[in-house]
């Protein structure tokens, strides 16, 4: 069986990609994680006694890792989900964004690619580094513009999404300078079990599950494409299994959705799930200060994917909320968790100076 390394994997996809990895047989996992904030180490806790899989608490930063980590287990795949990703944090304090997202990545591509010149020459052409990154990096769409595909030029506009694009390029450089078999996939908005609930569809999950308000910010009306996190991991095996090397691919949900009504469709499979006797969850929406140079509209056109490698996603929204709804509601654990002290922080930094514009 192969052996791939992952970075970053007790976050939300990639804590998905391994679990499932795992269940298929896919691969054995060497998991390389710094457990920041935004990190459960429960998350993967049913996989403590699987001798496939193998969890290293460290940073990419850290060279003298990488080359141990990559001298010991011999892996034939890197994957690199390690990022800080939340674009509320990048703008309130950049610098760690640069710090893992571009420097880290720089890492370990240096790593990798010392690595993979050492391996043999049939080693050497079926290694692959799988560079995960988002539709972010494209910047922002207007209503009527056609969706991002492959070559759309790179416009970022949050400190998040630059640090992404910074690292894509670093990707890229690798590939057309030294020849390291890499790939890059740029996705939508993830959504699923095991989010950290800073991200829109947890967080409002959670505050309507407590009677706290929904924060909306701005008017609403800004659009995102919403793809399940198991969809984008069988995603991301296709491309590892069968793509040629130096290519991307954008990956999507074909959802898009206002943010108005992601939260009033949350609300709704609330009312039917946990009902409350003298309100609807709607009641708690609430406009607040919209988010600086806040993106309007981002979709995927993934035409690509699905005909070179025949991949579409399978899961609709309602059946993904629903599943996703669930999740959080049969996991109060996990959910008490992440929820400690340092999150209660970031929710008071974050919200506390959004005034209320107007409520539902
Ligand atoms: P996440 O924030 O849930 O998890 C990130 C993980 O990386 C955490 O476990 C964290 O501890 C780890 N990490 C952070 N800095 C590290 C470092 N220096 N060294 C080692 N580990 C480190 O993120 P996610 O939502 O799972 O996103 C994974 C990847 O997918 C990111 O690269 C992100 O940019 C990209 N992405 C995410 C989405 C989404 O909707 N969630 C969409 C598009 C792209
Ligand atoms: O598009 C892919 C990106 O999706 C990923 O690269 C990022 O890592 C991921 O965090 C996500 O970024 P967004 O900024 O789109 O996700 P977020 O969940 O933070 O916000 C989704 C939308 O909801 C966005 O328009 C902002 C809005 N929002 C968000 C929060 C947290 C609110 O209206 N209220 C909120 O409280």
């Amino acid at each position: 069986m192969q052996k791939f390394l992952v970075t970053g994997g007790v976050g939300f996809i990639g804590s998905n990609f391994i679990l499932k990895a795992r269940k298929e047989q896919w691969a054995n996992i060497i998991n390389l994680d710094k457990l920041t904030y935004a990190s459960n180490p429960q998350t993967l806790a049913q996989l403590q006694d699987d001798p496939g899989y193998h969890f290293v608490c460290g940073d990419i930063n850290n060279i003298e890792i990488l080359h141990s980590l990559l001298e010991q287990y011999q892996p034939d795949v890197i994957i690199n989900f390690a990022a800080e990703s939340h674009v509320d944090r990048s703008i309130l304090s950049p610098q760690e964004f640069i710090q893992t997202n571009v420097l880290g990545t720089f890492q370990l591509l240096e790593a990798s690619k010392i690595y993979w010149e050492k391996l043999s020459p049939q080693q050497r052409s079926q290694f692959r580094f799988l560079h995960i990154s988002t539709d972010e990096v494209y910047g922002s769409l207007n209503p009527a513009d056609p969706a991002f595909q492959e070559d759309t030029p790179y416009a970022p506009n949050s400190p998040y999404a630059a640090s992404k694009a910074g690292s894509d390029h670093l990707v890229r450089a690798y590939y057309h300078t030294y020849g390291l078999p890499t790939l890059i996939t740029n996705c939508s908005n993830n959504y699923g079990p095991r989010q950290f609930p800073e991200k829109l569809i947890p967080l409002i999950i959670l505050n309507a599950l407590h009677d706290k308000p929904l924060p909306i910010y701005g008017d609403g009306q800004n659009i995102r494409d919403w793809l399940y996190v198991v969809d984008h991991c069988e995603a991301l095996y296709l491309v590892l299994q069968h793509s040629l090397i130096g290519e991307i691919y954008n990956i999507g949900g074909n959802n898009e959705q206002t943010n108005l009504t992601v939260v009033e469709r949350i609300c709704a499979i609330l009312d039917e799930l946990v009902p409350k006797s003298n309100f609807r969850h709607s009641s708690l929406m609430t406009f607040v200060k919209d988010r600086p140079g806040h993106d309007r509209r981002y979709a995927i056109d993934c035409s690509k994917i699905s005909r070179k490698l025949n991949w579409q996603p399978k899961e609709d929204f309602d059946s993904g909320l629903l599943k996703t709804i669930r999740w959080y509601l049969s996991h109060p654990t996990w959910v008490k968790q992440v929820q400690s002290g340092a999150y209660q922080s970031w929710v008071k930094q974050n919200y506390a100076d959004r005034i209320t514009v107007r409520s539902h």
